[in-house]
């Protein structure tokens, strides 16, 4: 059983770690796509495009059983054209704006992502369907994909700057606050620890890894199952100096693979 999971950067190891555990036995891919990080503030044709790209060269390379899209600003607008593209079975990464919905006892929740993942019809959508009875923030963070990065860079990330980053989460309204934030990016549960510690009262935080996981576990066919390896790749020789950081969740080695730029 051969299993994609990609993303821009070092976010998506977040979930290769819950589907790793979910699966053992399955040979997992990591992907990062460190040529094009971040993708939180690209066009919006022009990343469906990118991801399209990424996912025909590593399709072709590696002929996977599925291919998970550890990223929700590649998700929420590219799913559906990868779909239309491509045979392989995708699993995607949304905000998990329905689980908030359920879990909230105020009513007021917060949704924390790229400014591209806050600005797509794709989520506006996700809180009409599920969240239509909430107060909800949704709350575009500049920098917080890079500082998580960075974090796994072996680079100090101080509080004021992940305070700064997530503050306008936290809302208090009409006697009212703010009780889940929905980690929107799979970048930031990296910095949980970082992001607990500055919030400005205590909030559940929802982490969609696990729930991500079962999904690819479902799509799955049982008798796929076998040998399990784990390799990486960057798409920039820059990407390797990040190396250490990825084989320090276990993979075995990184190597760079150019992506062959396509086109619908
Ligand atoms: N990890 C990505 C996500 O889940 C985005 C980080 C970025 O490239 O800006 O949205």
């Amino acid at each position: 059983m051969n299993i994609i999971i990609f993303d821009s950067g070092l976010g998506g190891l977040t979930v290769a770690q819950a589907v790793g555990s979910a699966l053992p036995e399955a040979t997992l891919h990591y992907v990062a796509d460190t040529a094009a990080f971040p993708y939180g503030d690209w066009e919006e044709t022009a990343l469906a495009e990118r991801v399209c790209s990424v996912a025909d060269t590593y399709i072709k390379r590696l002929q996977p059983d599925c291919f998970v899209v550890a990223c929700n600003t590649a998700s929420t607008i590219a799913l559906e054209v990868l779909r239309e593209r491509f045979t392989v079975p995708f699993v995607g990464t949304v905000p998990a704006v329905k689980p908030a919905a359920a879990l909230t006892r105020s009513g007021m929740f917060s949704v924390l992502a790229t400014p591209g993942t806050v600005r797509r019809d794709y989520t506006q959508a996700l809180i009409d369907t599920y969240a239509f009875h909430c107060d909800v923030e949704l709350h575009g963070c500049e920098g917080l994909a890079d500082l998580a990065e960075r974090k796994l860079h072996g680079e100090t990330v101080s509080p004021a700057q992940i305070a700064h980053e997530i503050k306008p989460a936290f809302v208090e309204r009409d006697g009212k606050r703010t009780d889940v934030v929905v980690l929107g990016c799979t970048h930031y549960p990296l910095l949980l620890n970082e992001i607990e510690a500055a919030a400005p009262w205590p909030v559940a935080v929802v982490n969609p890894a696990d729930a991500i996981a079962r999904r690819v576990a479902q799509v799955m066919p049982e008798q796929l199952r076998g040998a399990s390896e784990r390799t990486a790749s960057v798409t920039s020789q820059t990407g390797l100096a990040f190396s250490k950081a990825i084989e320090a969740f276990g993979y075995s080695h990184t190597e760079c693979v150019d992506v062959v730029e396509t086109t619908a």
